[in-house]
Parts: structure tokens; sequence; C-alpha cells
């Protein structure tokens, strides 16, 4: 019964030791970061990015560790790539780039066109002029970004709340065509990316919002004008309440033969009420072969555009809610990991080897999954108790010489450089025999590549 989880760990280090970028999770068990969980179900589960936090390390590693899609949440906006008319600037934009393929995540592109957030020029303009700006800021933007995002949002926001019909804006004074003009010039710029229709309060089947998109996207199918997703932002708050038949919304939209998405998920609220809405959004992407992927909108509450209705997955010290164990445990199809963000680590959940099962022998064993980027990395530390369990360890790693630690988590550090020891932390040193817990460190240069050693504290 030993031999598999054995080998597995053997052959994990043997891995490493040859510097090979590994994902460890047995496929019985459930995985352990939102970006793996989703990973197994086909989906993707990415944020918004806000470029100037990537230097919080706290911020950068939470980033690193869950993620496997990121979408700008203003660096690619109109006025941030395109300031002044015909000048792009896209540095700022080009470094998220970077990152996601550092991460090996997607991108999503948000947005071209949109009636908010235009740079002046472009707010002051109208007609035949603005159409031709439009089009020429898909075509430009596109081009350079070609073949590096995944789905891009082509349009948002152009329906009005209250009626069903088209918001008034520059863009749609230009004629009720625009939509369907923006995707056809974006088609012809990247034929590769998935182009989306973007929009809020478009969650609720019953709403006139909703039903007036659900039209336009059936025309388009009809017509041949080219649409391939559409992105739900899905806002939530008690003014637009994550509604009972969402999963009928997004499976309606998928019947018209679209990918559907979840791009900007934010849920405002706490503890356990905001828990089970977070499962059960997931739940409902999960039941929707078309649902392809989740973005929340920000990664910590203090993040948020929202910050007020503390809408996402971790506190503002980034320590995970109970709202992220609800979403990683909807992921897993109801599973609880063993790990450090589950409310208890320790207790075997339904399809957990219980404790007569396979075992570790010795007091413990170490797997490491490792992320990599040049001049840096993370490392994720899977901690497996030996038959007797554990009521703390510690885990050895040596790093190369001129790497450090700079951040850590679900664990303390006796040193930044050379022979680091990471001991457990107070919630998760109980582990029972054949349960595991994760901690994780990132730092500058490169990780360790031998098999890190564990024992009983
Ligand atoms: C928001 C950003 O989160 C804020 O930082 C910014 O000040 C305004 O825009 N719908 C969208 C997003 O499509 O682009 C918006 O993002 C939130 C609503």
């Amino acid at each position: 019964m030993n031999r598999p989880r054995t080998t597995v760990a053997a052959l994990a280090a043997g891995l490493l030791a040859a510097g090979t970028i590994l994902a460890l999770s047995p496929s019985a068990e459930a995985a352990s970061t939102l970006g793996a969980a989703a990973a197994e179900k086909g989906r993707y589960f990415g944020t918004a990015v806000s470029l100037n936090r990537l230097s919080d390390s706290t911020y950068s590693s939470i980033l690193n560790r869950e993620f496997n899609s990121v979408t700008a949440e203003n660096e690619m906006k109109i006025d941030a790539l395109e300031p002044q008319q015909n000048q792009f600037n896209f540095t700022t934009a080009d470094r998220l780039i970077t990152r996601a393929n550092e991460m090996g995540a997607k991108v999503r592109g948000h947005t071209l066109a949109w009636h908010s957030q235009q740079p002046e020029w472009m707010r002051n303009m109208s007609g035949t002029a603005l159409r031709s700006a439009m089009r020429n800021h898909i075509t430009q933007v596109m081009t350079h970004y070609k073949g590096k995002i995944d789905s891009w949002d082509v349009v948002n926001e152009a329906f009005d709340d209250g009626n069903g019909g088209r918001r008034d804006s520059n863009l749609q004074r230009t004629g009720n065509d625009w939509i369907e003009d923006a995707f056809r010039t974006a088609r012809a710029a990247d034929p590769a990316a998935k182009l989306c229709y973007n929009d809020y309060n478009t969650d609720n089947w019953s709403w006139a919002k909703t039903q007036g998109v659900y039209n336009m996207v059936k025309d388009f199918k009809a017509r041949g004008v080219p649409i391939d997703c559409v992105g739900f932002q899905s806002h939530f708050n008690s003014g637009s309440p994550y509604p009972a038949n969402y999963r009928t919304t997004l499976q309606n939209f998928a019947d018209l033969g679209v990918d559907v998405q979840i791009t900007e998920l934010d849920i405002e609220g706490s503890g356990t009420a905001q828990a089970t809405t977070y499962g059960n959004v997931v739940k409902d992407c999960l039941a929707v072969t078309r649902c392809n992927g989740i973005t929340v909108w920000g990664i910590r509450d203090t993040d948020s555009w929202r910050a007020s209705g503390t809408p996402l997955l971790f506190d503002g010290s980034g320590n995970p809610k109970p709202a992220y164990n609800a979403v990683l445990s909807a992921l897993n199809g109801g599973t609880t990991p063993s790990s450090p963000s589950s409310p208890s680590p320790s207790s075997p959940s339904p399809s957990s080897p219980s404790p007569s099962g396979p075992t570790t022998p010795g007091a413990c064993s170490a797997t490491t999954s490792v992320n990599a980027w040049t001049g840096g990395f993370v490392t994720t530390v899977k901690v497996t108790a030996g038959s007797s369990g554990l009521t703390g360890w510690r885990v050895a790693v040596t790093l190369p010489g001129g790497s450090s630690v700079t951040n850590t988590w679900s664990a303390s550090a006796s040193a930044t450089s050379g022979a680091v020891t990471f001991s457990n932390v107070s919630y998760n040193g109980r582990v029972a025999a054949g349960q595991t817990t994760e901690f994780g460190f990132q730092g500058t240069g490169s990780a360790p590549s031998g098999a890190p050693t564990c024992s009983a504290a």
C-alpha cells in the first residue's frame, strides 16, 4: 500500500533535481490551489491584476500560487494604451504579458471598445472619425498582442441597464452597427483570439438587459458576425444579487454556440453567506460545459475597486477567507483538500485517505512544486504525515548561492539564504496519518533543487 505514494515522492525528488517544473497532485487527491483545481476541470481560474501591486510580495506570491489566467484591471483599457490618437503606449501592459508567460497563465484582454475610460481625444470625437478611430484602436492593439491573448473583451457594457436596449454613448451614436463592426475588425486583426462581448447585470435570466444581450448574440450567430464568447462580469451585491437562475442564463447563452466566461467576479459580504454564494457560482460554471473560466476582480479585499464590500477571496493580510475554501472545494467537486487554507486541515474529508489507508513511512515526507521565472521563483511544499501522524513538522531545504527567500506563507523560516528550515505555524502542525498540509515560499534567484527533508517536531 505504501509503494505508489513513496514512488511518487522519489520520482518527484529526482525530477526536481533535474530542474523540472512540476505540479504534483496525485489524481485521487483534491488540488490545493484555485488554478490547479480549475485546470483539473478543464477550466482556468483568473484574477484582475493591478500592475503597480506586483512589487507587493504578498500580492505577488498569491498571484503566482493560485491563478492561471490574468486580466489587466486598467492597463489594457483605451486610455492606457492610446493616450494620444494613434500614439500607443504598450510598456506597462506588456509587463503583464511577461508575467503571465512566467506563470504559464492565459491572458484575457480587456477591453477594446467601451464608453468608459476613453482618452480625452476619443471622448471628444463622434461620427465617422470616431468609428475609424475605434477600428484603428482595435487593429493596432490586437496586432501588437497577436497570439498572446486567449480572449478579448472586444466590446464592453454596450447595453442599457433598464430596458434591454443599447446604452447611449458616443460609440452608439456612430450607428447601431458599431458592435458588429468592432467584432469584424477584431477577427481580421487576430483570428486566433476568442472574441467576447462583456457586460454586467446580465446574470439574471429574467432581466431585460440579459434578454437584450442574448438577442444580440443570437442575431450575430444567425448573421455570421464573428463572436466566440460572452463575458458575465458578475459583480454581485445587494442591488445586483446572485440570481437563482444564474446557471440557466449561462446555459442559455452557451446554447447559442458561444463560450461563456465569468470575467469580473466579486461578491460583497462576508463569512458563510458570502462563501456559499461563491461556491454556488463555481458550481454553476462547472455545470455548463462551455463555461470555460472564472476570473475574480482582484486578489485581497483591500485590492478591490469596491474594498468596503470585502468582496474577494483573500483578506487584507492575504489570508484565504471562507469564500476561498468554498471556491476551492466547489472546484474540487465538493472535496476539501488538506491544505492550510481548509477549515480543519487535520480532519479527513470523505475522499481523503483514511488513517488506515496508504501512509508515508517515517515521520513525514515533503514534495515540492516550483514556479520559476527569470530572477525569481515560488516553491509550494506539500508535507505528508507518516503512519503516526504529526503534531509539528520541519522541512529543510538548501538554497543555491545568491538566492534568498523573500516571503513565506503557512510556515516560518529559520533563515533567508543557505540552509533554511521551515517549521509549521500554529494551525497546521497537527496532521493526521496519511494527510497533507501545504506551505510555500517565494524567493529571488533560483529555487532549491534537491529533495527537501521532512522531520517531526
Ligand atoms: C474598474 C477598475 O476595477 C477600477 O480600478 C477602475 O477605476 C474603474 O474600472 N466593469 C469593468 C471593469 O469592465 O473594467 C471595471 O474595472 C469594473 C466594472
